[in-house]
């Protein structure tokens, strides 16, 4: 097993040499940071497992940094440490979510133990989920899962919305389960043993789109050889599902009004219309509204599929719903995979809570099903879940200091190839030997260590 990784975070660089040496040598992968903004890079570019910091720093103080944390992972257990006489504010940090705190000066078999009894907690904690999980918390629509505020509204809305006949208007971002909840509403409503057709607007080329929608009679056109029946005629008793309604081109916009409002259609050809019992669903992933501003989409066609809207929230805003999600589609590709695979690492599941999903589930169960082909282990890690995780908000050094760290690493480079060897490495370089001494000394190297 990986050793667990920790973050020291101190102003007091002495302190925070003497804890991360202490650390190693319990076994723990250590990273310092001296202040709480060099901890924010830190946290935003690796996975840690817990956190330890003081709590007088400025500009960002303990608590500061620690909702700062905890925002990135809400799961993650901080330790504060605190000077004497400032017990009351290790004590606010405790009611904000830190897991413990330790009074300066301090044993460090203490602070190890407590390090110790909070990664234990956190796995206990974790596990229990795992299992609440298998034990179907599954708050679902048979194939819906979340147990967020925001999904939890959505399951309400759709349980209402079954039992009406109106029309109903889903928008969300790509892939946060638009159609799933379109099949949902259909299988839950008196409709449910009727037809549910589902047209994509935007993928059908606009001529062929009415000659789908409303079918044609026979002769009306030179291919026409047969009558055909449309889509809206298919899904009679039954529900019509519009995906991306926006794409309809606006010369179809006016005939599709008139056959949402009228309940009738008008198959190519023929000079009476058909009478069709159905449910309208629509869905979209732009923001109609502004599309109507702008000309593109009918007014009175928006106000008339805009009856009962739900909004399918994006993943990111709903990042409790990621280790069910993850461990329901583990499930669903091991079976369809054919594979055995017991869970996910909480490394894997951090890694997933970090990440910002612009492609919603749609995204993650790509992830997952990729990582269950690829696995040859009982778990899931964070190696086989592949994501790039955000790094923009990395520090940007001075010139000065990119120019100095780039000398160092040069220098370095130059005596690993000449083990060492200082004249060998100056004619390389093109210095004299003595300009390179003076180098090797500003950056403190030792030139004994590339022998
Ligand atoms: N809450 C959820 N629980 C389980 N699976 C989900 C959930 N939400 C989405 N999915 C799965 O994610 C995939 C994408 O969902 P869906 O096709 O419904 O998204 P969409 O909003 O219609 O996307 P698009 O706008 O790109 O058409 C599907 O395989 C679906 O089963
Ligand atoms: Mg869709």
């Amino acid at each position: 097993m990986s050793p667990e990784k920790i973050l020291v975070v101190d102003d007091d660089t002495n302190i925070l040499e003497v804890i991360k040496m202490r650390l190693e040598v319990a076994g723990y992968k250590v990273t310092t940071a001296t202040s709480g903004e060099q901890a924010l890079v830190e946290a935003q570019n690796d996975l840690f497992n817990l956190v330890v910091t003081d709590l007088k720093m400025s500009p960002k103080n303990g608590i500061k940094l620690m909702e700062e944390l905890l925002l990135i992972n809400p799961e993650m257990p901080i330790i504060i440490l605190t000077a004497h006489g400032t017990i009351e504010n290790a004590v606010e940090a405790i009611k904000k979510g830190a897991y413990s705190y330790l009074t300066k000066p301090f044993d460090h078999k203490e602070l190890i133990l407590h390090i110790k009894n909070a990664l234990e907690k956190q796995q206990l904690t974790y596990k229990i989920k795992t299992l609440q999980t298998i034990i179907q918390e599954k708050y679902s629509f048979d194939n819906i899962v979340g147990k967020s505020g925001k999904m939890r509204k959505v399951f309400e809305q759709i349980t209402l919305i079954a039992k009406t006949d109106s029309t109903v208007y889903i928008y969300g971002e790509t892939g946060t389960g638009k159609e799933l909840v379109a099949k949902a509403i259909h299988c839950s409503s008196h409709r449910a043993d009727g037809p549910f057709i589902a047209v994509s607007c935007g993928a059908i080329p606009e001529t062929l789109l009415e000659n789908e929608l409303f079918g044609h009679v026979k002769g009306a056109y030179t291919d026409a050889h047969e009558t055909k029946k449309g889509l809206f005629a298919q899904a009679d008793k039954g529900t019509i599902f519009l995906d991306e309604i926006g794409e309809t081109p606006h010369s179809l916009q006016v005939k599709l009004l008139r056959a949402l409002q009228e309940q009738e259609v008008k198959p190519i050809g023929s000079n009476c219309s058909v009478r069709v019992d159905i449910r309208v669903i629509v869905a979209t992933n732009k923001n109609l509204q502004k599309a109507v501003e702008e000309g593109k989409f009918r007014e009175d066609l928006f106000y008339r599929i805009h009856v009962i809207p739900i909004h399918l929230p994006p993943l990111r805003e709903r990042k409790e719903d990621i280790p069910l999600l993850a461990n329901y589609l583990l499930e669903k590709y091991c079976r369809k995979l054919d594979k055995k695979i017991d869970g996910i690492t909480p490394s894997a599941i951090r890694k997933m809570m970090l990440y910002n999903w612009p492609g919603n589930v749609r995204e993650l169960e790509n992830k997952i099903e990729y990582a269950v082909a690829m696995c040859t282990k009982t778990q899931i890690s964070s190696e086989d879940i592949f994501l790039t995780l955000g790094r923009k908000i990395k520090e940007i050094k001075s010139f000065k200091e990119a120019k100095k760290d780039f000398e160092k690493e040069y220098l370095i480079y130059l005596l690993k190839i000449n083990k060492g060897h200082i004249t060998n490495t100056a004619k390389m370089a093109k210095k004299h030997r003595s300009d390179l001494y003076n180098l090797i000394k500003k950056y403190k190297i030792n030139p004994k260590d590339y022998r």
